[in-house]
């Protein structure tokens, strides 16, 4: 039994996720945790709401809710959403509980004691009306370049010119409204990862398995221009971790907190301590230390491209520059973009599918299945509506919904709904006359082989074409097999046909229930067995239900997605939500 410490990027709290966003990170993840377990390894499988930063504030400003109320609904929400997708976290925690401050403290603290910290003071726009300093996006003003009225301090949405807050004409805080605004001295933190350049780049090069995607991004910052520079980790902002040095104040730093940045990674680690303190379990540290059991823990981060310099290189600076026996990742799995219909799917636009619409118009499972079997692997890829209607009904329709009815209904018709007893299989006696049975499981033993390497290795789209494969056997098997011909001049053939036939459903169920859990545990509980056992061995694997076993048909797996169905949702989802 291997140990598997899985994460998952952590949404930002502001809003509900779309399906680019899930099959990004919490979908792949939640694939691998699943498969993890159902091998039998040992899994900690942890996802959090990213909820500091300004993205927040706003968000709530805009909900004209207290930040700390409308996080607190938010997370209730996103959830339920996971809960609706089957993400199977053992915990889903929160950036902002007392765990993460604390422990975000700390690293400080220790980071500072390392002399990996210094302060750097820098000027930056305070609004005397409003008491503070504002962030970039606090600030609107004209464009100097394009003469757009509503410019952002950081860039124009108009031209997409990149600016200075000084840059903008007549700039007014978007708080309120406030025209008196002045440059300011403020000081900061700035973590010294320039320092850890060296100790990065040899950590990289030692991971020649990773995706050419994550080394190339993390290549990419430790050479490129000046090469790694250090970063700032706080903010003027009320709402975040307060600056502390460990427990103690930082003389200087009153009134900031830290930086959205410097504490979302922290929380992979304080949410294991919100687990033991949700009365989940009992000793996070077996997870997270080196020095407390963790050395045999294989740890895997899942994450969108844009997510890659972060824990390529600031967290590790955080866990490496702390000096202390931290668990460091082993595998990053990082991912492309999914687009939608053309575009992009994007959360401030309301543009694309969001998590919440999707499960009111299908069950997880249709969703899960495509969008794992297009997962932007090795570049971006793209949903659209007749891609989705056509990988849902060919795949899971045709292929796999279609084989469990065939094989229950013509069992119920002929042998009743129970195992039927008679001639013997080839996954009986590797004696038996059966050939296409032989043949069949010839190609499950090479299937199955092929299918874990792609789930070992993290290879989803890889792995979806080697199931569907697996599947497609199944009914290649029926067809060559043809019980219902059989039947008629060799009744106890057919009967031990249908015998291996249910048994492979049984085998599918396994096999497929990273992918479509709901369904998987769907056609256990039709084939009346709770042995959800990974087929060491496929000819036992096959033997399982035995003659005589009672079952029940199931109703239809898959519903097909009908063309009015299709050109329905795509008018209701061309438009933005607001
Ligand atoms: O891109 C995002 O959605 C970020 N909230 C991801 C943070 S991951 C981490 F660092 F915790
Ligand atoms: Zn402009």
């Amino acid at each position: 039994m291997t140990r598997h410490l899985i994460t998952s990027a952590i949404p930002y709290i502001n809003g509900i996720k779309h399906l680019g966003n899930l099959v990004g990170s919490q979908l792949p993840a939640d694939l691998f945790a699943r498969y993890q377990r159902g091998r039998g390894n040992e899994v900690m499988f942890l996802c959090a709401t990213d909820e500091h930063g300004t993205p927040a504030e706003l968000a709530a400003a805009k909900a004209g809710q207290p930040v700390a109320e409308y996080c607190a609904e938010m997370h209730e929400v996103q959830s339920k959403i996971a809960e609706g997708f089957r993400l199977s976290f053992d915990h889903f925690g929160r950036s902002s509980s007392d765990q993460n401050r604390k422990l975000t403290q700390h690293f400080a603290g220790v980071l500072n004691q390392q002399g990996l910290i210094r302060e750097v003071s820098e000027t930056q726009m305070y609004s005397p009306t409003d008491g503070r300093f504002l962030p970039d996006r606090y600030i609107e003003g004209t464009c100097p370049n394009c003469g757009y009225d509503s410019a952002r301090g950081d860039q124009c949405d108009n031209c997409t010119k990149q600016l200075d807050p000084v840059d903008l004409i007549n700039p007014h805080s978007t708080i309120s409204g406030a025209t008196d605004l002045e440059m300011r001295e403020t000081k900061h933190l700035y973590l010294r990862q320039s320092a850890m350049k060296d100790q990065l780049d040899a950590w990289i090069d030692s991971k020649s398995d990773w995706p050419v995607l994550t080394t190339s991004i993390a290549k990419k910052w430790l050479h490129d221009g000046d090469g790694l520079q250090d970063r700032g980790i706080t903010r003027d902002l009320d709402w975040g971790v307060p600056v502390m040095n460990g427990d103690q104040p930082w003389p200087g730093m009153e009134g900031k907190v830290f930086y959205v940045w410097f504490d979302a990674p922290i929380e992979y680690i304080a949410c294991a301590q919100e687990w033991v303190d949700a009365g989940k379990g009992t000793d996070w540290e077996r997870w997270w230390r080196t020095d407390k059991g963790a050395t045999d823990v294989t740890y895997t981060q899942f994450m969108g491209k844009d997510n890659v310099p972060f824990h390529t290189l600031s967290f590790p600076a955080t866990i490496l520059g702390s000096g202390e026996p931290w668990k460091l990742v082993d595998f990053i799995k990082s991912f492309n973009y999914l687009n939608y219909d053309g575009g992009q799917f994007s959360t401030s636009r309301g543009r694309g599918v969001f998590m919440d619409q999707a499960l009111d118009i299908l069950p997880a499972d249709y969703w899960r299945w495509w969008l794992l079997s297009h997962a932007p692997e090795s570049s971006d890829s793209e949903f659209t509506w007749e891609g989705f209607q056509a990988g849902v009904n060919k795949d899971l329709a045709d292929v796999l919904g279609n084989l469990v009815s065939r094989v229950t209904k013509f069992c119920r018709s002929k042998f009743k709904e129970v195992v039927p007893e008679g001639g013997t299989t080839a996954a009986e006696d590797k004696g038996s006359a059966d050939k296409e049975g032989h043949y069949l499981l010839h190609e499950l033993r090479e299937r199955l082989e092929a299918y874990q390497t792609h789930m070992d290795a993290i290879e989803v789209r890889k792995a979806a074409t080697e199931l569907r494969a697996i599947w497609v056997a199944g009914n290649e098997y029926l067809q060559a097999a043809a019980p219902w011909t059989v039947y008629k001049t060799d009744p106890e053939k057919a009967a031990a046909q249908i015998r291996l036939a249910l048994n492979l459903i049984r085998l599918y169920a396994v096999l497929s229930a990273p992918f479509i859990p709901d369904t998987a545990a769907k056609m256990l509980d039709t084939l009346g067995t709770t042995d959800d056992s990974w087929p060491d061995d496929i000819y036992s694997a096959l033997t399982t239900l035995p003659a005589g076993h009672a079952f029940t048909v199931p109703d239809v797996l898959f519903a097909k997605i009908t063309d009015e169905q299709r050109e329905d949702w795509q008018t209701r989802f061309a438009g933005i939500r607001t």
